[in-house]
C-alpha cells in the first residue's frame, strides 16, 4: 500500500469540532509512516461459493448447511470414524466444524450408546455454538442439543449433543474415568492447546484403551482444528488426519511502516481510515486484548463516530469478549443496515472461536493478554504478549470468509519476523498447581501421564510444594492426594480457593466466604463510566471497607443479596448486575458442595477471624511494604505496588497485605488487597519463611 492510504485527503478536514480535528491530526501523523503493503493470500483457496450470510432472510439453514465446505466431506467423515476410533480433522474456521460434525454423528446414529460430547475451550463458545446448533435442529436449549458451562447446566435426559467447556468434561473424568456416559468425544479447537485439552487428550486415549479391553463400548474421538500441527498429533493418537478443503478469499496484508508503541492509537486511526475509504457493508472486526482496552476504545469511537455524522450513526460498535454478558455477545452476529458499517472490538475469542459473517477488513493489534507462570517465583502473571505468527495469520483469515478482505496490522513485517512460529502450549507455560491436584485425584502421577508435550519439570516440582504446603497432597517417593486434597477437587476452582472454603467452618465464617469467594470468582463488579465517575465513586464509596478490596466486595455482595429491585439497585450504585447475579449463582453452586461436604454453614461479623481465614488460604499471596513505597511479595520478590483500582490505593500504605493476583502492564501491580499483620502471618502461617523485612 503506498502513502496515500492513510493520508486524510482535504476535502475529509470537515467542520471546526475539536475531536474532529484531534483525529484529523492523528491521521497526518500516521500518514508520514504509511504502511507497506506485502502481496499475499490467506490460503490458496478457490473462490467458488457466493458469500452466504446466514442471517438474510432468504437463506434457508438447508441452503446454510449445504454451503459449507464440511458439507462435501461428511460421507468422508463418517467413513473414517467408522473405520478408525480416533480421526483429526483440520479446516479452517467458519467451514462448520463446530456446528455441523455433532449434526453428522447424530444422524448417522452415534447418540444411540451414548452422547456425543464436544469441548471448547472457551463458554463463550460452547453456549453460542449450542444455541446455532439447537436452532438448526429446530429444538431449544437443553433438548437434544444442551450445554455445560462450569456453574450452568442447560442439558436434560433428552440432550444427545452436549458442548461443554473441556474444564467441564475434565472434572467429569474424575467422577468416570471412562467418561461412559459419552459414544463420541469431539475435541474440538484443538490448536489452543489449553491445559485442559491437553490433559483430555491423554484421558480420552486411556479411556479408548481401557473401555476396549473391558468391552464396554467403543468411545470415538474426533479431534478437530483450524491449525494443527497433524504430524505431532497424528503420532501421539497413532491415527492419520483428514484435511478438508476451506473456502476463502484472497485478504491483502497491510504492515505500518514504521514500529508504534501506542497500538490502540494506531488501531483507531486505521477504523477510521477504513471508515472513510471503503464501503459502508464492508465490517470490520478488530483484535485487542482485553476488556478494558476494548470498552475504553469503543467508546472513543461511539464518540467520534457521532460527529463525524451529525446525528444518526453510520458505525456501530460492538464489543467481544469473554467477561460480556451471552445477551451482548450474541449482538454482534446481527447484521447493521446496509449503511451502517460493523465495527467488532474483540479478543483473540473471535480468532478462531467464532465466526461473524460480513467482516471484510480485519484490524489486528499484534498483541494477546496471557497468563503465564513464572517457575522462578510460582505466581501467575496476566500480561499482554505479542501473538504467533500463527495467530496473525488466524486473525487475517477472519477478512476472507465471505468475500475478498484486508488486514491490517498495527506492526511491522520486521515485527512480525520475530514472532513466534506458533503460540506455545499454555501447559508450558501456566500454573500447573491445579492440574496436578487434578490428576492425582484420577491417580494419575504427572511423572506417569502421557503428555503430548510434557510440562517443565520446575514447574511441576513447584506445584508439588505448594499443593503439600496446602495440605493438599503428601510428596515422597510415591505423591498421593490426601482427604483433604479430595475434597478441594470437588470445588471448580483453584486450590487456593478450595482450601479457603474448606477450612472457613474452623474459623466461624463460611457464610461469608462463600459470598467472598463467590463475588472473586466473577470479575468487574464495579462499572466505571468516564463520563460519570466521580458519581460512580461516590457511590462506590459507601461499600468501602479500610480492611480492604476483599471485605469491600463483600460488602457490595451482601447489599446485593438483601436488594429486592436488584436492576434498579445496581445501576443507581454503579455496579455490574451481571457480574453479581452470576456471584449469586456461583454461591448457591458453591454452597451445594459444602453441604455435601458436611461442613458447617456457620457465620460472624467478626472481621479479624475473617482476614485470618481469608491469610490461612492465601498465605502465598503475601506482599511487604518497602520504605520507597513499592511492595515486595513473598514468594518470588515480585517488587509492586497497589493496583490503581484498589482501596488501598494511594491512601496509608499497610505494612503487610495479601493480594488476589499479579497484574503486569507496564508497571506490575498487586490487585484485591487486604491488609494484615505480621503477627498474624506467625500465629496462621508460621511455616511461612523468608518474609523481607521493611
Ligand atoms: O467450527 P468452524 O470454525 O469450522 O465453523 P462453525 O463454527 O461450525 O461455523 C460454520 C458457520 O456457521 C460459520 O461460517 C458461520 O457463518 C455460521 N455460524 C453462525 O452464523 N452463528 C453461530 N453462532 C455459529 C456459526
Ligand atoms: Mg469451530
Amino acid at each position: 500500500m503506498d502513502s496515500k492510504y492513510f493520508a486524510t485527503s482535504k476535502n475529509d478536514a470537515g467542520g471546526p469540532s475539536p475531536v474532529k480535528f484531534s483525529i484529523k491530526r492523528k491521521h497526518d501523523a500516521i500518514a508520514n509512516s504509511p504502511i507497506l503493503e506485502k502481496k499475499t493470500h490467506v490460503a490458496q483457496i478457490k473462490q467458488t461459493i457466493a458469500p452466504i450470510l446466514l442471517t438474510s432472510k432468504r437463506t434457508t439453514i438447508e441452503q446454510h448447511q449445504r454451503s459449507l465446505p464440511v458439507f462435501n466431506c461428511r460421507q468422508r467423515i463418517l467413513k473414517e470414524l467408522e473405520l478408525n476410533d480416533t480421526v483429526l480433522i483440520m479446516s479452517e474456521t467458519g467451514s462448520g466444524k463446530t456446528t455441523q460434525i455433532p449434526q453428522f454423528l447424530l444422524q448417522a446414529g452415534y447418540a444411540k450408546s451414548g452422547m456425543i460430547g464436544i469441548t471448547q475451550p472457551r463458554r463463550v463458545a460452547a453456549i453460542t455454538v449450542a444455541r446455532r446448533v439447537a436452532q438448526e435442529l429446530n429444538g431449544n436449549i437443553g433438548d437434544t442439543v444442551g450445554y455445560t458451562v462450569r456453574f450452568e447446566d442447560a442439558t436434560s435426559k433428552a440432550t444427545k449433543i452436549r458442548f461443554l467447556t473441556d474444564g467441564v468434561l475434565l472434572r467429569e473424568s474424575i467422577k468416570d474415568r471412562l467418561l461412559l456416559k459419552y459414544s463420541v468425544i469431539i475435541l474440538d479447537e484443538a490448536h489452543e492447546r489449553t491445559v485442559n485439552a491437553d490433559l483430555l487428550f491423554g484421558i480420552v486415549k486411556d479411556a479408548q484403551k481401557e473401555r476396549r479391553k473391558q468391552k464396554l463400548g467403543n468411545l470415538k474421538v474426533v479431534v478437530t482444528s483450524a491449525t494443527m500441527d497433524i504430524d505431532h498429533f497424528g503420532k501421539y493418537f497413532s491415527c492419520k488426519g483428514l484435511y478438508l478443503e476451506g473456502r476463502t478469499y484472497p485478504v491483502r496484508v497491510m504492515h505500518t511502516k514504521e514500529e508504534h508503541e501506542d497500538y490502540v492509537h494506531t488501531v483507531l486511526v486505521t477504523l477510521f481510515h477504513i471508515h472513510r475509504t471503503t464501503p459502508r457493508n464492508h465490517d470490520v472486526l478488530v483484535f485487542l486484548t482485553g476488556q478494558e482496552e476494548i470498552e475504553s476504545l469503543a467508546q472513543q469511537i461511539r464518540q467520534l463516530a457521532k460527529i463525524d455524522t451529525t446525528g444518526t450513526t453510520d458505525l456501530r460498535v460492538f464489543t467481544l469478549y469473554a467477561q460480556l454478558s451471552q445477551g451482548k455477545q450474541l449482538e454482534c452476529f446481527v447484521p447493521t443496515p446496509a449503511n451502517v458499517r460493523k465495527v467488532i472490538l474483540a479478543t483473540n475469542i473471535a480468532e478462531t472461536s467464532i465466526t461473524i459473517p460480513g467482516i471484510r477488513c480485519v484490524i489486528d493489534c499484534g498483541f494477546v493478554k496471557e497468563k503465564s507462570f513464572n517457575t522462578a517465583n510460582g505466581l501467575d502473571v496476566l500480561k499482554s504478549v505479542r501473538i504467533s505468527k500463527a495467530q496473525a495469520w488466524q486473525r487475517a483469515g477472519r477478512a476472507g470468509r465471505d468475500a475478498d478482505g484486508t488486514c491490517y496490522r498495527a506492526y511491522t513485517k520486521a515485527e512480525m519476523d520475530s514472532f513466534a512460529d506458533a503460540t506455545q502450549p499454555e501447559i508450558l507455560r501456566s500454573n500447573p498447581t491445579s492440574m496436578v491436584l487434578q490428576l492425582l485425584a484420577l491417580d494419575i502421577d504427572c511423572n506417569n501421564f502421557d503428555f503430548l508435550d510434557p510440562p517443565l519439570e520446575e514447574g511441576l516440582r513447584s506445584a508439588y510444594k505448594s499443593l503439600d504446603a496446602l495440605g493438599a497432597i503428601k510428596t515422597g517417593t510415591v505423591s498421593y492426594i490426601t482427604p483433604l486434597g479430595r475434597q478441594m477437587v470437588q470445588y471448580p476452582l483453584d486450590p487456593k480457593y478450595s482450601k479457603l472454603l474448606l477450612t472457613a467452618s474452623s474459623f466461624g465464617c463460611m457464610e461469608e466466604i462463600l459470598s467472598l469467594v463467590s463475588v472473586l470468582s466473577s470479575d468487574h463488579v464495579f462499572v466505571s463510566n468516564s463520563d460519570k465517575n466521580e458519581m460512580a465513586a461516590l457511590a462506590h464509596a459507601k461499600f468501602q471497607s479500610k480492611h480492604g478490596d476483599h471485605l469491600t466486595l463483600l460488602n457490595v455482595f451482601n447489599a446485593f443479596s438483601k436488594t429486592e429491585k436488584p436492576k434498579m439497585w445496581c445501576h443507581d450504585n454503579y455496579l455490574n448486575l451481571r457480574s453479581l447475579t452470576y456471584a449469586r449463582n456461583v454461591r448457591r453452586q458453591l454452597t451445594e458442595i459444602s453441604e455435601r461436604l458436611h461442613l458447617a454453614l456457620n457465620s460472624s461479623d467478626d472481621i479479624e477471624m475473617l482476614k485470618k481465614c481469608i491469610l490461612n488460604g492465601f498465605f502465598e499471596n503475601i506482599a511487604v511494604l518497602q520504605r520507597d513505597g513499592f511492595y515486595i511479595t513473598v514468594s518470588g520478590n515480585i517488587r509492586a505496588k497497589i493496583h490503581p483500582s484498589s482501596v488501598l490505593h494511594g491512601k496509608y500504605k499497610p505494612s503487610y497485605i495479601l493480594f488476589t493476583e499479579v497484574v503486569q502492564t507496564e508497571q506490575t501491580f498487586l490487585r484485591q488487597v487486604t491488609e494484615i499483620s505480621i503477627e498474624w502471618i506467625k500465629e496462621i502461617v508460621p511455616f511461612v519463611k523468608n518474609i523481607p523485612t521493611r
